[in-house]
């Protein structure tokens, strides 16, 4: 059966404050959205009440970049949470800005966050995340405490697993969700954004991981609140669960509920296929009626099921997607 189509991630910003290696690889100076082509709080808001809503999306994800390095992210979570029809608001961040914003995003409305975090270690971290100058893990770590005391729930980190980087600190990870009500996520590594490294590392599979985690202290399997392509497990007796988010290994295509909007306006289908995609910015500016909009749309989620990523191109993915999840739309 066909899922709904009813989620919709929306990339506040295509900069980042991190530079993860295998996101936004360092020394490749990205060609940034210039500021006047970022769709702004009125047009997404716009875009929401006469577009998608009537369409039937239901669930809003706020993404990047880092989104909250746009300055007005806490007024446009408020705008999303204020729709009677939103059903699901939540954010994927990398969690440095949430010493001080968690508190003003909750209140705003939006209770449920994502957050990279890819090591536990300083060292390792900063080797990650492009070497920022001083350790950065210390602030990201603390901003994750933040926003679990001030309550969002479920609060999930997502570790991208890479071979001979981190892949020893899986069990560490692991372990976070035994005291902690933490959703803890290992992702395989997609050949997306930084081909270079993914031909060097290459990336594990979830069940090799599972098996390691197994063996220490067997699993079971649970369910969390969520819309995503995450198989959810839990450690008898965890306070958290564990998610397995499986691309390579178990492509989860077929079962796609998203479409996504892009900073620029570029509402894309598939993440992982460049097909369909319209240019939302551009058409609103020249003054092409909402109604219409939503039309091309609606033709569009009709399409979405052909254009979805399928297995079959599998084998041709390695290093073929140089544009970095920043640029589309994590
Ligand atoms: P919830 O379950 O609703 O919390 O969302 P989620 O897991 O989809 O959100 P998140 O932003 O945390 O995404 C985690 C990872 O899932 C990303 O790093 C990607 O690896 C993967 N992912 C998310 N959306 C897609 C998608 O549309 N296609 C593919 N192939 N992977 C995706
Ligand atoms: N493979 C898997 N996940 C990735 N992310 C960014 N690039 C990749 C990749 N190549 C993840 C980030 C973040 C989410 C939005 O996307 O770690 O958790
Ligand atoms: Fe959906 Fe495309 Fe992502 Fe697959 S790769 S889950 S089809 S958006």
């Amino acid at each position: 059966m066909t899922p709904t189509v009813d989620y919709l991630r929306i990339s506040l910003i295509d900069r980042c404050n991190f530079r993860c290696q295998y996101c936004m690889p360092d020394g490749d100076e990205l060609d940034y959205i210039l500021q006047q082509n970022l769709l702004t709080r009125q047009e997404l808001l716009s875009l929401l009440q006469e577009v998608f809503i009537p369409l039937g999306f239901r669930r809003f994800r706020l993404t990047g970049g880092e989104p909250l390095l746009r300055p007005d992210v806490v007024a446009i979570a408020r705008d999303i949470a204020a729709l009677p029809e939103t059903e699901d608001l939540a954010m994927t961040t990398n969690g440095f800005l949430l010493a001080q914003l968690a508190q003003p995003l909750y209140d705003a409305g939006l209770h449920r966050l994502n957050i990279s975090l890819d090591s536990l270690d300083a060292d390792t971290f900063d080797k990650i995340i492009g070497n920022r100058g001083q350790s950065r893990w210390q602030r990201t770590w603390e901003g994750i405490q933040n926003a679990y005391e001030v309550g969002f729930n479920p609060l999930k980190l997502n570790m991208v697993v890479i071979p001979g980087v981190n892949d020893g600190e899986v069990l560490d990870m692991a372990a976070l969700s035994l005291e902690r009500q933490w959703h803890i996520r290992f992702i395989e590594f997609m050949p997306i954004g930084n081909g270079h490294l993914f031909e060097n590392n290459g990336w594990v599979a979830s069940e090799t991981l599972r098996e390691q985690i197994r063996q220490r202290w067997g699993l079971e399997a649970a369910s969390v609140t969520g819309a995503g392509p995450a198989d959810i497990f839990q450690i008898p007796g965890a306070q958290g669960t564990l998610g397995f988010i499986s691309q390579m290994s178990e492509c989860f295509c077929d079962r796609c509920n998203r479409m996504r909007l892009s900073a620029d306006g570029w509402l894309r289908p598939c993440l992982l296929n460049e097909t369909g995609q319209l240019n939302l910015r551009q058409a609103l500016r020249e003054g092409v009626p909402l109604s219409q909009l939503r039309e091309q749309v609606q033709t569009l989620l009709q399409l979405k099921p052909e254009i979805n990523f399928k297995e079959r191109d599998m084998g041709n993915s390695s290093g073929t997607y140089q544009r970095t999840m920043s640029q589309i739309g994590g």
